[in-house]
């Protein structure tokens, strides 16, 4: 559950990393990397495509936290295509706390307990819907 106030802090503090989003990618991918060496195999395309589509997603997804019925079916469908890639849960983990570190980066001081707590809590959230669409996927395939 992200309250409403979580929301509001996710959403200013995502605008002040929109501007910088090419670099933020970067930054995270870079950050992702240096975590998990073994998940760079994973990454077939361009990484300045693949940083786009991600901060695109994530931008949807933080606007659409306090709608979040309507985020379900697509980040259920993300969690599907993620379970093609190669993706595990445990992944999940690593992918959170590199994301978690490029907003400190890029955010510094702004980036607040609550905020950090409010990125948590969102995070937690969108890989959660994300994992469980993921094991729809694999459940049906299996029965
Ligand atoms: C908040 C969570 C995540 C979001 C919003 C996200 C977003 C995306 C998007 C938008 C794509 C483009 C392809 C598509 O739409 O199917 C993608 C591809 C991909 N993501 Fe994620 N992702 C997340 C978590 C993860 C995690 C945990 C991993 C594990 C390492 C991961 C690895 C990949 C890989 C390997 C690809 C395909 C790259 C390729 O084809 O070269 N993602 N992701």
């Amino acid at each position: 559950m992200v309250t409403d106030k979580e929301i509001a802090l996710i959403q200013t503090s995502f605008e002040k990393i929109r501007p910088i989003s090419a670099k933020a990618a970067e930054l995270f991918y870079a950050n992702l990397f240096t975590m998990d060496p073994s998940l760079r195999h994973l990454f077939k395309k361009d990484m300045a495509e693949q940083g786009k589509m991600l901060m695109s997603v994530l931008s949807s997804a933080v606007r659409g936290l306090s709608n979040i019925d309507e985020l379900v079916p697509v980040l259920s469908e993300l969690g599907k295509r993620h379970a093609g890639y190669g993706v595990i849960d445990t992944h999940y983990l690593t992918v959170g706390a590199a994301l978690i570190r490029t907003l400190e980066q890029g955010l510094s001081d702004e980036f607040t307990t609550e905020v950090r707590d409010a990125w948590c809590a969102a995070y937690e959230l969108i890989a959660d819907v994300m994992q469980t669409g993921a094991q729809e996927a694999i459940e049906r395939k299996a029965a």
